[in-house]
């Protein structure tokens, strides 16, 4: 076999090539998707990078149709001099899921590491499982989380959104419930440039806290968030619609460079929480 399969903790699954350098060709994209189906998701280690991002985004495009954004397919995730946005910064980025402020949300997130920091430099991205926190969560906190809505807008470089949505919401296609929040600033994290305004509907303040406390507990407990420490040329195919995830700051200009694809589901998932969108 060229490669084997393991399983990640505490959820995923990865596909490690017996032979570094191997093509990507070699891997079967029904695997692939099979795993994703089963685990959320699918961490691809030892095989040859893409040398380019079209080569990247028609690599993804086996998956389905890519998410179009003003500047084209691939989101280049480095850290800029001046960013005028977290995303571009190296500061940690709240968990949150992709596409909440778009008019489709995408079913896939495909990433691909051009560079990762050294060990110890930080800039993991922690993925939170919502399957694994609402499977465990007690009748009564279920019944309060469901009363919840968030209300959150969002402006940087390629929109301007409102969205409300339900903190507990059924995954689109599949049988079962998820977790939709795009979390607070926490100053403990660390500092947050361009913070999105948030506010919820459907509890006393003083519940709502409580709440947030119990959401931050049970998202980032290792039982249920997978952090991804990234290595050169790793591919990592996460999925979006069950995941909540968000970023660990990172060295400053410490070499971390991302690449970010997003695919859509079939049929595409057109955003139902979606208010206004300039
Ligand atoms: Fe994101």
């Amino acid at each position: 076999m060229k490669y084997k399969i393991t399983k990640l903790e505490p959820f995923g699954a990865l596909i490690e090539s017996a032979m570094p350098g191997l093509d990507i060709g070699e891997l079967n994209i029904e695997v692939i998707r099979e795993l994703f189906l089963q685990e959320q998701i699918v961490l691809i280690r030892g095989f040859q990078g893409f040398a380019n991002p079209d080569d990247f985004s028609k690599y993804c495009e086996q998956f389905g149709e890519i998410s179009i954004w003003p500047f084209g397919k691939v989101l280049e995730l480095v850290q800029q001099d001046e960013p005028l946005d977290h995303i571009f910064d190296n500061s940690y980025v709240p968990l949150h899921w992709d596409g909440m402020y778009r008019t489709q949300v995408p079913e896939y997130q495909i990433f691909h590491c051009v560079k990762a920091p050294s060990p110890g430099q930080g800039g993991r991205t922690i993925f939170s499982n919502t399957i694994k926190v609402l499977e465990n969560l007690s009748q009564d906190m279920r019944e309060n989380w469901k009363s919840i809505s968030g209300i959150y807008k969002r402006k940087m470089e390629f929109y301007n959104s409102k969205v409300i949505s339900p903190l507990i919401t059924r995954h689109p296609y599949r049988n079962f419930d998820v977790i939709r929040y795009n979390e607070v600033h926490n100053p403990d994290r660390g500092k947050l440039i361009n913070i999105p305004d948030i506010s919820f509907t459907g509890l006393k303040e003083k519940e709502l806290v409580k709440v947030f406390k119990d959401l931050d507990k049970l998202l980032y407990n290792p039982k249920n968030s997978y952090a991804h420490e990234w290595r050169d040329a790793d591919i990592v195919i996460a999925d979006n619609f069950t995941l909540l995830h968000g970023r660990e700051a990172f060295k400053l200009n410490a070499p971390r460079h991302i690449q970010r694809v997003q695919v859509l589901s079939n049929p595409p998932f057109d955003n139902p929480h979606l208010e206004t969108l300039k």
